[in-house]
């Protein structure tokens, strides 16, 4: 099959790998349709370059067709659609019972003091080849996937793998008083869907972006949308009667320009 490999900082190419297959009883072969690249591949792409070895399939915000299960997959079977969130987890261990998924303790990554495994994402999060492929081995089958309808385009669906979870979880943790204000910094993806979360919850929502088109994409949701300046922490405030946003998401990362 082909896939998008990881060949040394800032360069990747796609390159003919071989197929993946079942390897053990909760596993499953995914056929892809759609996998979307994330502001986390960006770190990969530079910072986390001493994690990866030259080669490495990279991907996790993919969705597809069952091709194959393993014996005691039962909750999905071939044919069925499906999306693959980015943490792998076993779904009975404290952690997974406890909805700390990317905490699992099956698939947790010790040797690096790291989370649950996570499709694509170097040694630190165990090395598990990635979705921007033609087929994807899903371990812990039995519980991550997410049968979605048959019908409608991938881009309905598609987000649940990594970045509409993210983003609602960012705007629950922020913990925004009811009707209050939120501030999200940074319109990447991300930022778009907490600053869009944020305005179907009925809050008032002021974000940051120094690119003029993320930010015009937000205007057209109804969000308040400011450029990065140095007086942009004022601005803020002068908008909220001088006390500044009742709660904030930051949705910018580790690539920030300035801060
Ligand atoms: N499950 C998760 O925890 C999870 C999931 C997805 C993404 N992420 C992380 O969330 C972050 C955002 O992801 P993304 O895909 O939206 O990335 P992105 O790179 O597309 O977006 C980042 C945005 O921040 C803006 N920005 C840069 N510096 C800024 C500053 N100082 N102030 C305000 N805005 C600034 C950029 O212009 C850009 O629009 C990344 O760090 C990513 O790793 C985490
Ligand atoms: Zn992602
Ligand atoms: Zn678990």
């Amino acid at each position: 099959m082909k896939a998008l490999t990881w060949q040394g900082k800032r360069s990747v190419s796609v390159e003919e790998v071989p197929d993946p297959r079942i390897q053990g009883p909760t596993d499953a072969i995914v056929r892809m349709t759609s996998t979307a690249i994330c502001g986390s591949d960006l770190h990969l792409y530079e910072v986390l370059g001493p994690f990866m070895d030259k080669g490495d399939i990279i991907g996790h915000e993919p969705m597809g067709i069952v091709e194959e299960v393993g014996s005691s997959v039962t909750n999905i079977k071939a044919g069925d659609r499906v999306v693959i969130p980015f943490n792998v987890s076993c779904g009975h261990c404290w952690m997974c019972r406890h909805g700390l998924q990317s905490q699992c303790e099956t698939t947790q990554v010790r040797g690096y003091n790291s989370g649950a495994a996570l499709f694509g994402y170097s040694w630190l999060y165990g090395s598990v080849p990635g979705g921007q492929a033609e087929y994807l081995r899903v371990p812990h089958a039995d519980y991550g996937p997410i049968k979605v309808p048959q019908t409608g385009e991938d881009e309905r669906y598609l987000y649940l793998s990594d970045i509409v979870p993210t983003a609602w979880q960012g705007v629950q943790y922020a913990n925004v008083p009811e009707g209050g204000s939120l501030a999200v910094l940074g319109l990447g993806p991300v930022g778009q869907f907490a600053a869009r979360i944020g305005r179907h919850l009925g809050y008032r929502v002021i974000a940051v972006d120094p690119v003029p088109e993320r930010r015009a994409m937000a205007e057209r949701h109804g969000i308040e949308a400011l450029d990065l300046h140095d007086g942009v922490a004022e601005e803020l405030r002068e908008r909220t009667d001088g006390r500044g946003p009742d709660s904030v998401v930051d949705a910018v990362g580790m690539e920030a320009h300035g801060s």
